[in-house]
């Protein structure tokens, strides 16, 4: 298991970021400014000058993240904003990129659909092979672990050899860990990926991504990307992240207890044909709240999903459970496959309604 003494420290300077360095009569919480414009006398500001290239609600989210992180770090209005903004300033035409085939399938579309006419090659494998597939020629390799949806986990610090080996550099999409279960920069990883718009955030109320990387060149281009695309999110929204990310440790640990609580429940009813739920590995502080579950077909999933009062809903990471079927996006799984995100109800109350769901099904 990952050392979390060092992530709590992580967590610790991040709680106290603003209140440390506050003066008579300032606010405790941090404040929500909305503002295009800036003050612009003869000696301006260094990047406050236009409200496209900074925020200071949003640095202010990012700055939490970056702690987090232990890394510079920028926001985008979404995972996706976060993905292209990554691949455009880091791929160029002819270049080769390899993605998981059995991971988030926006990310293929993304490279297939958007940057396949800019010159860019996606070439993909099954996230069981990226340790063995040749890696010569990438220029990026973009992975999540564990995959999404099937939970299978690559080893980080492996691949991030093989792949500077090769000449490549390695992207993680972290959105199921969250810097708090796992922090691929430590582990060799050139950047992360995520979607804070899961448990980052964590109440299914913004959308919302971020790039962290420790390479100054390659985070001056990603912020040249957004400040040009025009990708940058709003204070408001960059304010919920940020009061999201103060209680996402305890947020996690009680989601992350009640999954681990209802594994054995799920994994031993005969309703589920099987299930998944990540052993956590030496890259994770734990194996986190998704389970895969398979029911025998659609109609038995939805009725699980009725009965034990999951949200039928795509997305993960809410304070709610949640259940999303991805066989209807595509996902090369059975109609009865759901993807369970556990949340934080209290853990007797939410495993008798998973055991009426279980019965139900
Ligand atoms: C693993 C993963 N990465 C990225 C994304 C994209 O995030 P967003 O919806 O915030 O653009 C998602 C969304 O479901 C996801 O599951």
């Amino acid at each position: 298991m990952a050392d979390t003494s060092s992530l709590n420290d992580r967590v610790f300077a991040m709680l106290h970021q603003r209140t440390n360095r506050l003066a008579p009569g300032d606010t405790i919480a941090e404040p929500l400014i909305s503002s295009s414009m800036y003050h612009l006398p003869d000696q301006p500001h260094p990047d406050r000058v236009y409200g496209r290239i900074a925020n200071p609600t949003v640095q202010a989210a990012e700055a939490r993240l970056a702690t987090l992180e232990d890394a510079r770090t920028l926001l985008f209005p979404s995972g996706m904003g976060a993905y292209g903004a990554v691949a455009m300033a880091v791929l160029a035409a002819g270049d080769k990129v390899l993605l998981p085939s059995d991971g988030y399938y926006a990310a293929r579309n993304l490279m297939s659909q958007v940057l396949a006419p800019f010159g860019v090659n996606m070439e993909t494998c099954a996230a069981a092979d990226m340790a063995t597939v040749p890696l010569d020629g990438y220029r990026l390799v973009i992975i999540e672990t564990p995959t999404n949806p099937h939970l299978d986990i690559i080893d980080i610090a492996a691949l991030a050899a093989r792949c500077h080996a090769a000449g490549a550099l390695l992207a993680v999409d972290n959105t199921v860990c969250t810097p708090l279960l796992q922090q691929p920069l430590d582990l060799g990883a050139d950047i992360v990926i995520a979607s804070d718009t899961k448990a980052a955030a964590g109440h299914s109320d913004v959308l919302m991504g971020h790039v962290s990387c420790r390479d100054d060149a390659i985070m001056d281009k990603v912020h040249a990307v957004r400040s040009l695309a025009g990708g940058i999110p709003g204070p408001f929204e960059a304010w919920l992240l940020l009061r999201g990310l103060e209680t996402l440790d305890v947020r996690l640990e009680r989601m992350c207890a009640n999954a681990t609580a209802l594994a054995p429940i799920l994994r031993d009813h005969r309703a589920v044909n099987s299930l998944i739920y990540p052993t956590a590995s030496a890259q994770m502080a734990h194996a986190g709240f998704l389970l895969g579950a398979s029911f025998a077909d659609q109609a038995a999933g939805e009725r699980f999903i009725k009965a034990a009062e999951f949200v039928p809903a795509t997305s993960f990471g809410g304070v709610h459970s949640s259940a999303d079927r991805r066989a209807r996006w595509g996902d090369e799984v059975s109609g009865g496959f759901l993807r369970l995100s556990i949340g934080c109800e209290p853990q007797a109350q939410l495993i008798a309604a998973v055991r009426r769901g279980l019965e139900a099904a």
